[in-house]
């Protein structure tokens, strides 16, 4: 049998099944009450998720900005399900975008609109979002909207359309490229210079839905991309496909879009790349997380490339504690690339 099929099928078993323990509730209450679980788990993820306090996510964006990166900050969380729940995100995302104004020019704040009632009722997610923007626009800080699963999609829009036309500077919406309807959207749906961030999609769908990572699927990232500027809004590519960003950057389109474009990947995932764009001279912005949700967080990010799961155990049993920030400091690189 040939070994790469093989361990491409062991990655997809593993994958889906990392996504299913991370829907399981019977799982993570047992991981919050035991301490030793509770404790190993963490250490694998504090290589993606900065803390469970906003107070270290705001250090290590200002650790990253002085090193000449831009950052979006994500107070974990989705699909809540219960107003008080919704309310207090809210609170917690108001002190965020309050405290992050204060700290830096270029702060972004990323969040999914079901975290804040988009479960529960539309128009209330509508009301909570104009309430940020009206918070966030004084402070000079941009929110930005992520894309869930396709099931979502028309309420996100809406609600987007609707904020952002009293916020077009202030409110940003991921897209994703492996859903079919994604080009149609960016023509109908996008103002004149709308803030899009353009992702793959992390969400499985049917194929009637979307592509599964494919050439296909690049190719249409990468016409996405060159659309969406032609429209003459402002991009955040957001993808760790390094393969991908090289044959964009080989496009006089993209290389001269300065100003446009930047180029954004999560906290953890392939800091020697963003490093490297950075030391070239592009910008890049590292999408920063944290809360309590962590373990979901760690589940996706694992779930999302199965290699990492080698990385979470040597990052369990290490008697370190790695300084992660480094990784994306000049001369302190100190992962291989994968
Ligand atoms: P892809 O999965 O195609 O893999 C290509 C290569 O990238 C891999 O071979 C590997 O080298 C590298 N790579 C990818 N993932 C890695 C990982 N976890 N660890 C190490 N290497 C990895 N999705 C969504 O549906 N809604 C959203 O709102 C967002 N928001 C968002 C914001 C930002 C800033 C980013 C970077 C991504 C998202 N995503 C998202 C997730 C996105 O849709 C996608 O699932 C992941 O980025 C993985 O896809 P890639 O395009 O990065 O690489």
């Amino acid at each position: 049998m040939n070994t790469t099929i093989r361990n491409q099928a062991l990655e997809k078993q593993l994958s889906d099944a990392l996504k299913s323990i991370a829907r399981r509730q019977d799982i993570k209450e047992y991981i919050d009450q035991d301490p030793l679980m509770n404790r190993l788990l963490r250490k694998a993820a504090d290589r993606y998720v900065t803390g469970e306090h906003r107070s270290q996510a705001l250090i290590t964006a200002k650790q990253l900005e002085s090193e000449g990166y831009a950052v979006s900050l994500e107070y974990i969380g989705e699909n809540t399900d219960n107003a008080a729940a919704c309310e207090q995100a809210v609170e917690e995302l108001t002190a965020l975008i309050d405290e992050a104004g204060k700290a830096s020019g270029s702060t972004r704040v990323s969040f999914d609109l079901s975290h804040i009632g988009l479960l529960l009722d539309t128009n209330v997610t509508l009301q909570y979002l104009l309430k940020l923007a009206r918070q966030a626009e004084p402070r000079g800080v941009e929110l930005f909207i992520s894309m869930e699963e396709s099931a979502k999609t028309d309420r996100i829009l809406s609600v987007y359309t609707q904020a952002v036309k009293q916020y077009p500077e202030h409110i940003g919406i991921t897209l994703q490229a492996h859903l079919h309807r994604t080009p149609e959207d960016v023509t109908s749906r996008l103002p004149v210079g709308a803030h899009v961030r353009i992702v793959k999609g992390a969400y499985q769908e049917q194929e009637s839905i979307a592509l599964p990572r494919s050439e296909e699927l690049d190719t249409r990232y990468m016409k996405l991309v060159e659309d969406v500027l032609q429209q003459g809004c402002r991009v955040s590519v957001a993808t760790h496909d390094e393969v991908l960003i090289d044959q964009l950057l080989a496009k006089a389109q993209i290389s001269e879009a300065e100003g446009y474009l930047e180029y954004e990947l999560l906290y953890g995932i392939r800091p020697e790349l963003s490093r490297r764009l950075l030391d070239h001279g592009y910008p890049v912005r590292i999408y920063l997380t944290y809360g309590h949700e962590w373990y979901l967080y760690l589940c996706h990010r694992i779930a999302e490339y199965p290699p990492n799961l080698f990385q979470a155990v040597v990052d369990m049993v290490s008697e370190d504690q790695p300084d992660f920030v480094q990784q994306y400091v000049a001369e302190g690189i100190t992962t291989s690339p994968q």
